[in-house]
Formats: structure tokens, C-alpha cells, sequence
């Protein structure tokens, strides 16, 4: 038999193979409290326009209501040969409220249906994500704020290479997160917008009221050309390039946290609600969040490769290639939601170990630019022989297998005459990270005040 919503002009129903490509109820069925919303919506507009009577929208938004809480309660039946949640959705309310259903589609079309309910559920998802960015952004605040003045190595090539702050280092994922948020919200106002009422593409000649369903479903407004409301998929895209670069952000930290956590640095210790064991191996303490968080980056960004792949080649408007949009996204946004949920976990539960970390600030000559700044300071040497005469120290010090600090004044003399005893005060990573207070640098002063003015920012 042919399709009850389109099979007017059909003889033969479809082949079975047919019905499995075209069919997205397996998916966007995820979308059904969208829809209903967006149908509501619809409605009452065309009740208020008087395309529709009233009693017959008063149905119709009864019958929708059911319908919702049949799918809530999991007693919907979704069907396979009605392809998608909006022919499901329209099909049950029909069998619920009889003729007034063929009514609700006037004036509208799938096409800025499923616009509107896909806009609708990414634009609940930007804000999940703001609210669990925040959450993080909580977390590493307050690692800040108790490790402020902690020192630990600052690295470039992964090479010791200043020392910097525990809170210098926190706050700087604070930044990347930050903008992280900034991006969510753009994203967000850019895509307020409805494509409700751009009907299949041209919009329609009933005089529907676009405003009213666009200020119903809490947009800004209606989008202002109906071809581009249905072909546009950028707010999908914009999610997916600001959920990429944030999981970039994770998994950088996550990289960080598998360091920090082995037994060569022992930077951090993770909690074990955030850790696992090894079967075989009865020591271990794997830091598999982090392993895990670090990797979906690649899924993520291979949803924003695949869908920016779906809609590279598409003339205007809607091709039914844009239904592969779904999949890619509710999948980018799950392990989302998941991957800052578990960073967070690890984030607010983990422990910094204050000695470790100051064992290996004062290591590795980390100390050698305060020494070279010294030279150019007391001695008024040019940076470039500075640098030089503090090579030659640091390849004493190395031939010796001692620190910066344990050269005497004699050794220091014989490299250049001119070196006094006030040079040992600059030789102390407390020194050296004290002494960084320009703006934005690593000395305890300045953290506090970037973790005041993040607080401020988030009140
Ligand atoms: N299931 C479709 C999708 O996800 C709905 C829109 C169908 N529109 C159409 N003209 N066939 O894109």
C-alpha cells in the first residue's frame, strides 16, 4: 500500500530496502518533544490567523499532549513506514483526534519542520554545554585559587623550561574554556532564528503570522529568507566547530592529567572514583577518563568533517542528504556532555602534590633566564652575553650533576669576575615566579587577580 502522507500519486508502496535508507525514526525520535512543541505552536498561529478554527486547534494541541506522554511513558509505537518523527507524530495524532489532524500541516512543509525541531534541540544542547563549561571552569578555579603560589615546572617541548605556578597553569585552561563559553554563546544568538513558516521553500500564500511561532518557540525572531531557513545547516556546523575546538581543549588537559599522573611525575594524584585498575596488574592506577576524554576528540571532529562533507555540494534548498545531519551531531553532543562531565569529576576530585611539583620546578636549571636577567640587570651585560655566561654556568652545573643553586660564588667568579653573592637570590624558583608580575604572568599576585576577575565574570 502506498504512504498514507504522500501516496497520492503512488500505485506501488515502497521496496523494503527503500524504506530502510529513507527511514529516520531510528534516530530522530530524539526530537519528538521538538516536534510537538513546534506543532503546537503552528497551531495556535493558524487558529489566531483564522486559517483554522479553534475548536479544531483546541484538538489538536490536546491531542498532541497526548501523543508527548505516550512517548515519555515509552508506550509510542514508532513506525519504520512513516520514515521520520513528524509523519509518526501526525499519524498517532490522527488516530487520536480524526480529521482535524490533516489540518495542522497548512502552511508548513517538513522541510522547515525539521529545521525548526533540529534548531530547537541543538539549541538546547549549546546551552547544557554552557551550563556544564561553567561547571568546569568552577572546578579549575578553585584547583587555582588552593595552589596559587605552588610551583612546578613551566614547559616548552615538553623541556622544563620556567618556573610557573600551579595556579598560573589552571587558570590557563580557565582562558581556553572560557572562550570555549564565548563561542557557545555566539553560536547560540546567531542561530536564534525560526525557519517556521519558510514551508518547503518558497513560504506560503495562507496568511500565517511568523513572529507569533518564532516568539512561542523562543526565537528572536523568523529567519528572513525561506530558502535559506530550510537549506541552512550552519547552526549544526557552528556547534559541532565550537564542541570540536572544546574537545581539543580536553584532551590537551587530558594529555596533561595522564603525565602529571605517572609514577615519573607524580604532579597529581587522581581519585579513585575517577580512576581504574589493571586486571592482571595490581599496582596500577590507570587514569582511563583522561585516556578516553583525549580521544573523542576524533569523533567529534570527524562530525564536524562529516556534516561540513553532507552539505559542501548541496544546491539550495533541502536535499534529503541534510538527514544525515542527525546522527553525527546527537553523537558529537553525547560525549560532549560526557567528556566535560568526567573532567570536571577528575578536575574538583584530583590532588596536586605541592612537593612534587616543587621538586621539579627547582630541577633542570629552570632557573637560568632569572640568572641571565640578573647579569643584564646588576651588570648592565647585553641580553645576548648574558645569555652566554649563563650557558657556560648551566654546563658547569650539568658536568658537576648539580643545580644552578649549588655552584659557589668562586665557580660563578670563574665564568665572569663580576658576578656577586646577590646573585643567588634570584636563584629560587619562589624568587623567580614572585618576580614574574607583568600582566598575565605567572607571579602568585597576578594569578589571584585573574582568578578574581573570572569569579566576577561568572557571578
Ligand atoms: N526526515 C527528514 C530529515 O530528517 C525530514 C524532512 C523530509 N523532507 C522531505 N522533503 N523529504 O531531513
Amino acid at each position: 500500500t502506498s504512504n498514507q502522507m504522500w501516496g497520492g500519486r503512488f500505485a506501488a508502496g515502497p521496496d523494503a530496502i527503500m524504506e530502510a535508507i529513507n527511514a529516520s525514526i531510528g534516530f530522530d525520535q530524539r526530537m519528538a518533544a521538538q516536534d510537538i512543541a513546534g506543532s503546537r505552536a503552528h497551531a495556535a498561529m493558524l487558529a489566531k490567523a483564522g486559517i483554522i478554527t479553534d475548536s479544531d486547534a483546541e484538538a489538536i494541541r490536546e491531542g498532541l499532549l497526548t501523543v508527548l506522554s505516550e512517548i515519555d511513558s515509552g508506550s509510542f509505537n514508532f513506525s519504520t513506514a512513516l520514515e521520520d518523527i513528524h509523519m509518526n507524530v501526525e499519524a498517532r495524532l490522527k488516530e487520536i483526534i480524526g480529521e482535524p489532524a490533516g489540518r495542522l500541516h497548512t502552511g508548513r512543509s517538513r522541510n522547515d519542520q525539521v529545521a525548526t525541531d533540529f534548531k530547537l534541540w541543538v539549541r538546547d544542547q549549546l546551552d547544557a554545554t554552557d551550563g556544564a563549561l561553567v561547571a568546569l571552569i568552577k572546578a579549575l578555579l578553585a584547583q587555582a585559587e588552593q595552589g596559587a603560589d605552588w610551583v612546578m615546572p613551566g614547559f616548552t617541548h615538553l623541556q622544563t623550561a620556567q618556573p610557573v605556578t600551579w595556579g598560573h597553569h589552571m587558570m590557563a585552561y580557565v582562558e581556553m574554556f572560557g572562550r570555549d563559553l564565548s563561542r557557545i554563546r555566539d553560536a547560540r544568538k546567531r542561530m536564534n532564528e525560526s525557519p517556521l513558516g519558510a514551508a518547503a521553500l518558497a513560504g506560503t500564500s495562507f496568511p500565517i503570522d511568523r513572529d507569533m511561532t518564532a516568539e512561542a518557540l523562543g526565537f528572536d525572531r523568523p529567519a528572513a529568507n525561506s530558502l535559506d531557513a530550510v537549506a541552512d545547516r550552519d547552526f549544526a556546523l557552528e556547534f559541532l566547530g565550537a564542541a570540536s575546538i572544546c574537545a581539543m581543549h580536553l584532551s590537551r588537559l587530558s594529555e596533561e592529567l595522564v603525565i602529571w599522573s605517572s609514577a615519573q611525575f607524580r604532579f597529581v594524584t587522581l581519585s579513585d572514583r575517577f580512576s581504574t585498575g589493571s586486571s592482571i596488574m595490581p599496582q596500577k592506577k590507570n587514569p582511563d577518563a583522561a585516556e578516553l576524554i583525549r580521544a573523542k576528540v576524533g569523533r567529534i571532529f570527524g562530525a564536524n568533517t562529516g556534516l561540513m562533507m553532507v552539505m559542501k555540494g548541496l544546491p539550495l534548498t533541502y536535499s534529503k542528504d541534510m538527514q544525515e545531519d542527525k546522527e553525527q551531531v546527537f553523537d558529537a553532543a553525547d560525549n560532549l556532555m560526557l567528556a566535560l562531565a568526567a573532567m570536571e569529576g577528575m578536575v574538583k576530585d584530583m590532588t596536586g602534590n605541592r612537593e612534587s611539583l616543587a621538586a621539579a620546578a627547582g630541577s633542570g636549571f629552570s632557573t637560568a633566564t632569572d640568572l641571565a636577567d640578573w647579569c643584564v640587570r646588576a651588570l648592565n651585560m647585553p641580553f645576548r652575553d648574558a645569555h652566554h655566561v649563563t650557558g657556560s654556568l648551566v654546563a658547569m652545573a650539568e658536568s658537576r650533576g648539580c643545580d644552578l643553586p649549588d655552584l659557589s660564588l668562586e665557580d660563578m667568579q670563574s665564568v665572569h669576575c663580576d658576578i656577586t653573592d646577590d646573585v643567588f637570590s634570584v636563584l629560587t624558583v619562589e624568587n623567580s615566579v614572585a618576580s614574574r608580575t607583568s600582566y598575565g604572568g605567572t607571579a602568585p599576585s597576578q594569578v589571584r587577580s585573574q582568578i578574581a576577575r573570572w569569579k566576577d565574570i561568572l557571578a
